[in-house]
């Protein structure tokens, strides 16, 4: 499977859920997942996102956001169309550690 990981925090592009195949993005406040039983590892999300916080969840160091992807993917609503960034996406794109210091 594929993870959404802490980049998209704060920011939420959104160009990844027009191109997935089998729609399995969804949505929180701050941030998406994918669900990990429904990705069928095609690829074509990872290059959409301006924030390049989307990853194969094969790369090393990724078990942390493979949780947070099962976890919620199964609380928060689908979302299939794109929609306007955080208002602040910008400021936040690239700044480290943003799951420590916005969720716990
Ligand atoms: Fe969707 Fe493919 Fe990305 Fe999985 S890898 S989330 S199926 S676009
Ligand atoms: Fe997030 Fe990137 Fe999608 S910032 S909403 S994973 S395009």
């Amino acid at each position: 499977t594929y993870v959404v990981t802490d980049n998209c925090i704060r920011c939420k592009y959104t160009d990844c859920v027009e191109v997935c195949p089998v729609d399995c993005f969804y949505e929180g406040e701050n941030f998406l997942v994918i669900h990990p039983d429904e990705c069928i590892d095609c690829g074509v999300c990872e290059p959409e996102c301006p924030a390049e916080a989307i990853k194969p969840d094969t790369e090393p160091g990724l078990d942390k956001w493979l949780k947070v992807n099962a976890e919620f993917a199964q609380l928060w609503p689908n979302i299939t169309v794109k929609k306007e960034p955080m208002p602040d996406a910008k400021a936040f794109d690239g700044e480290e550690g943003k799951y420590e210091k916005y969720f716990s």
